[in-house]
């Protein structure tokens, strides 16, 4: 009972900016996380959800599923094969073999089920700080150790810390994982083949797997081209986690996909079967709408957050002038420096991974501007005196929000002055 459904007007159709098509009031009736933590006079860019429509093409296979009563346990190789036909015409990618794959309850539960895999409580994670602060809250809770190896200051991956994080990491435990993220989350950035082939020669030289989270895959912007760690020479034996989450807005409709590397199948083989249940059926068929048939909904959201990328860089210049914001190459989220500001911010000691936890600016910008970010510092070494924005919105959202935080640091500025 897989779709078939093209997004509707066919291949050829132009369709209107996904970020364009509802209203603050329709947003406000929202039950999901970022519409209803906080109360109706804050604009909330933090949690990564978009204000946008199911992809049409997302929205018949749910709609005939429910119709048709086809709500049962997921099955089959649909999303894999889905998937594999997205990777071979976007990232001119074969890579993807469907019988190294299973599906997962979602990106950080397949994590958490590949550390599993690979090491034990005890062992120890190395992550590119900062980063996704879940990466330490999921290590953590399944008793891992977390090392940082900081990214640079551009926000690329920095050999020379993944080296020292690794002989770190090697002295306290035999099976280091190394947990990439690519493109990386929260600085949008999208990691080279070189970089990669790199990271694979300098992992393999110390003993070290590698699983690289690739959920934000889909959503890199003109500009840059996506490189999955996979396809690298050096990583057959790592892992990667795909989803069609974060791209077409499916959080809320549970599924994701393990890849394993061509070393790495007699580890995967041993990933206990009832791991697939995990994803519910209605996920997996919304997943597989997606990469199969939602690319054309996706070109339009790609421009649609290209536009969102280059609006946000003019607003923060003419109403924050003492914020310096990188220009993200992938994702809908924006990593806003704010140091200069002077505000007081926590370490990471005060808890990477909390994700609801605020400090420095975004406390400033929640109380003050009435605007919701991500807080710096819950994204581990690098973090503090940052905010994360997520411009996967409308423009006139965009325009308000950053409005209203250039007022707020002027107000801050004659009270402090
Ligand atoms: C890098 C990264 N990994 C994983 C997730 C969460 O994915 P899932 O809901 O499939 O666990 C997110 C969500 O924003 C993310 O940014």
């Amino acid at each position: 009972m897989a779709s078939a459904a093209c997004d509707s007007t066919g291949p050829d159709a132009v369709i209107a900016n996904p970020l364009e098509q509802l209203t603050l009031e329709q947003l406000r009736t929202r039950t999901s996380m970022k519409w209803t933590v906080h109360p109706p006079d804050v604009l909330p860019l933090w949690v990564a959800e978009m204000d946008v429509l199911l992809a049409p093409a997302v929205a018949d296979t749910l709609h005939r599923a429910v119709a048709d009563g086809d709500t049962g346990y997921p099955s089959g190789h649909a999303y894999a094969d889905a998937l594999a036909g997205f990777a071979a015409d976007r990232w001119r990618w074969d890579g993807i073999a469907v019988e190294r794959t299973a599906i997962v309850a979602d990106v950080m539960m397949g994590i958490v089920e590949t550390l599993r895999l690979l090491n034990e409580p005890g062992d120890t994670v190395i992550v590119c700080a900062p980063v996704y602060p879940p990466f330490y809250a999921f290590a953590t809770h399944s008793g891992r150790r977390v090392i940082e190896a900081p990214l640079t200051p551009g926000g690329r991956l920095d050999l020379d810390a993944i080296t020292d994080a690794c002989t770190a990491a090697r002295r306290l435990s035999n099976r280091p994982v190394l947990l990439l993220c690519n493109p990386h989350n929260p600085t949008g950035t999208v990691h080279t083949r070189s970089e990669l082939t790199a990271v694979a020669a300098l992992a393999r030289r110390h003993g070290v797997r590698v699983v690289s989270d690739e959920i934000h895959a889909p959503l890199v912007l003109p500009g840059a081209d996506f490189v999955s760690y996979l396809s690298v020479p050096g990583a057959e034996d790592a892992f990667a986690l795909f989803s069609a989450s974060k791209a077409w807005n499916l959080a809320g409709l549970k599924a994701a996909l393990l890849v394993a590397g061509s070393e790495a199948a007699t580890d995967l083989a041993r990933l206990p079967e009832e791991v697939s249940h995990g994803p519910s059926h209605l996920g997996v068929l919304a997943h597989t709408a997606a990469f199969a048939h939602g690319r054309a909904w996706l070109d339009a959201l790609l421009e649609g957050l290209d536009q969102n990328r280059s609006l946000l860089t003019s607003l923060v210049h003419r109403h924050l002038p003492t914020v310096d914001m990188v220009r993200p190459e992938a994702t809908y989220l924006a990593w806003l420096d704010c140091r200069r500001l002077g505000l007081h911010s926590a370490g990471p000691s005060d808890g990477p991974g909390v994700v609801s936890d605020l400090s420095g600016p975004a406390r400033m910008f929640l109380d003050r501007a009435r605007v919701a970010l991500s807080s710096g510092h819950v994204f581990g070494t690098g973090g503090s005196g940052f905010v994360r924005l997520n411009y996967a919105t409308t423009s006139a959202i965009l325009r308000d929000a950053v409005q209203r935080m250039g007022a707020a640091v002027a107000t801050t500025k004659v009270r402090s002055g």
